[in-house]
């Protein structure tokens, strides 16, 4: 039986966090809403309870899964060194959507980080992730609370519509401000490499860093062995809607002679046909248009609920269109493009 409970994001009632708490400390599962999207969390010093995580999701067990913690101090209790660049970042970007991978200290289970010598940390900048990890009075490993492989959840209705039965309580404190998950940045690497980008950018990591490299899966697809050491989640197809994607990029005019190509071409051969548009107000010929939006802090908050409402009206093919790489757009188009399967079409 999974229990969902409505709290109040900027005063949560202390009785739902106190339940789920409890849920947390006895190793058991429960879902809850931070900054970027819903994550299912566990006590992340329970190995047991972390192998319910995967067994949740059907997530591959080589994937590892980030700590979430309320203090900054915990940090120097979970990795083995925290150097001078963790400090700095930390100072400026935490509480907030950045994860550190540091070198992995002793209390750490093996299970959390798929037997890597690396821990990934983040500290939520959400009022109920934050009282829920200190009522827990623990660590809490938090992957995203979606069924692997499926867009993460933005919304409690798609943590429910995922793991119902699964997961004890969802406490739905309603849409996630980015939408997004957070940057993944690896701190053993020199310089720095950022593995999955988020809404904390390239441009904001290095001013505070110098230099920062962005590890090249971020922007196309690369080989399994290239991976499998670094950060194994990077090689499974993520956020995968099930209809099939395709990304078009290139200058706005020529995008919408493309997709309206597209548009027709598919729907002669008798598919049904949605349409993701970034151009606001061009109606195009589809079975169902949704418009992400204009900004780019839009198009994160919503690409992942517009990718599962397509599924549900059982679109066959998906036509998107991409936006540029600059700041939040290098996450927008990383989604995009591993949504798709690296299906981008240049107009
Ligand atoms: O915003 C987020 O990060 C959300 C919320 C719930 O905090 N969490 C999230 O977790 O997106 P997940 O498991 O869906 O994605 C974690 C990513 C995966 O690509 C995983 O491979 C990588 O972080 N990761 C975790 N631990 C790592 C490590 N030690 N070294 C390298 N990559 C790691
Ligand atoms: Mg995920």
């Amino acid at each position: 039986m999974t229990e969902v409970m409505r709290i109040n994001p900027e005063k949560p009632q202390a009785r739902i966090i106190e339940k789920a708490g409890r849920i947390i400390k006895e190793g058991r599962l429960v879902a809850f809403p931070t900054e970027t999207v819903y994550g299912l969390g566990a006590d992340a010093l329970n190995p047991e309870a972390v192998m319910k995580i995967f067994s949740a999701k059907g997530r591959p067990a080589d994937n590892p899964i980030i700590v979430h913690i309320a203090e900054e101090g915990e940090i120097y209790r979970l990795a083995q060194r925290v150097p001078r660049e963790a400090e700095l970042l930390m100072k400026k970007f935490f509480p907030g959507p950045l994860t550190l991978v540091l070198e992995k200290g002793r209390i750490v289970p093996d299970e959390v980080t798929a037997n890597l010598p690396t821990v990934a940390i983040r500290m939520p900048d959400h009022k109920v992730a934050l009282l829920l990890i200190r009522e827990a009075g623990t660590p809490i490993a938090a992957p995203s609370a979606n069924i692997a492989g499926r867009p993460s959840p933005t919304k409690a209705e798609h943590v429910f519509e995922d793991l119902q039965g699964k997961v004890e309580l969802i406490i739905d404190g309603g849409q996630t401000k980015y939408g997004l998950e957070s940057t993944v940045l690896d701190l053993t690497a020199n310089p720095p490499q950022v593995l999955r980008p988020g809404a904390i950018t390239v441009e904001m990591l290095s001013k505070v860093l110098g230099s920062v490299e962005v590890h090249p899966v971020v922007v196309k697809e690369v080989g399994d062995r290239d991976l499998v050491a670094k950060s194994p989640g990077m090689k499974y197809r993520h956020y995968a809607p099930k209809a099939e994607l395709m990304v078009v990029v290139g200058k706005k005019e020529n995008v919408r002679r493309r997709v309206e190509e597209m548009v027709g071409r598919f729907k002669a051969q008798g598919l049904k046909i949605g349409v993701a548009t970034t151009t606001m107000g061009w109606k195009y010929e589809a079975d169902h248009l949704e418009e992400l939006g204009e900004s780019k802090e839009v198009i994160a908050r919503r690409l992942f609920e517009v990718l599962r409402r397509f599924d549900r009206l059982g679109i066959d093919v998906i036509v998107a269109e991409g936006v540029d790489e600059e700041g939040l757009g290098l996450a927008i188009m990383n989604r995009m493009k591993k949504a798709s399967g690296y299906k981008v079409v240049k107009a």
